[in-house]
């Protein structure tokens, strides 16, 4: 295997390492076109898989982002581990998946413990006079992680990717390389100037 392919795999074991806490590469910052804006946030990488060399995120479906993705799925998403000082970045598609096969089998995934967030009143990025979370109405009410309630919230987002950009900051030399999605199929590696 050549230094460049080398060079691709290890990016995405990187990535498929994510899920435990102290992962660097946890939170990725996702940004999409809005109208006429571009939005940024971060997000949690819940699954990456290198075979189908796809990112995923979980989302509430009433968050406007989510809008923003279904009118153009193009995104681009950075990670920076500063451990490792190294950064990377990739593009792709986005497809929300909801209410169907795919949100209901990470719905219902174990090791999941974020599910009480969709139960939030009234929807994310709905103007408030205090600052609340929108919880307070089931605040000390029992919540079984299982609890259906909350899934007509919930959101997969996968990003289908077709570019990946590694930057290795290093004293000894700094090294950059690009990997683009052939025609065939193929991810074709480049080294950049860093
Ligand atoms: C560390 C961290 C992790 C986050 N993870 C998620 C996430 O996995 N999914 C999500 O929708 N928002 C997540 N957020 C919140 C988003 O950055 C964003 O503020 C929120 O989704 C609002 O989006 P909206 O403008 O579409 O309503 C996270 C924020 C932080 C600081």
């Amino acid at each position: 295997m050549s230094q460049l392919t080398d060079m691709f795999s290890e990016c995405w074991s990187k990535l498929e390492a994510t899920g435990s806490k102290d992962s660097p590469l946890r939170n990725m910052t996702v940004c999409n076109y809005a109208a006429d804006d571009i939005n940024a946030y971060t997000v949690v990488l819940r699954e990456a898989n290198a075979e189908r060399n796809t990112l995923i995120f979980y989302t509430d479906h009433r968050s406007p982002k989510v809008e923003q993705l279904q009118l153009n799925g193009k995104v681009t998403v950075v990670f920076y581990s500063d451990e490792e000082k190294m950064q990377l970045i990739l593009k792709g598609n986005a497809t929300i998946h909801h209410q169907d096969e795919v949100s209901y089998w990470y719905w219902r995934k174990d090791g999941y413990k974020g599910r009480r967030s969709y139960l939030a009143e009234p929807a994310p990025s709905t103007l408030i006079n205090e600052p609340a979370d929108g919880l307070i109405y089931i605040k000390g009410k029992k919540f079984e992680e299982h609890d259906p309630t909350g899934y007509e919230n919930f959101a997969v987002v996968v990003i289908k990717t077709n570019y990946l950009e590694y930057l290795q900051l290093n004293r000894e030399g700094n090294r950059r390389a690009k990997f683009m999605l052939e025609d065939g199929g193929e991810f074709q590696g480049a080294w950049l100037i860093p």
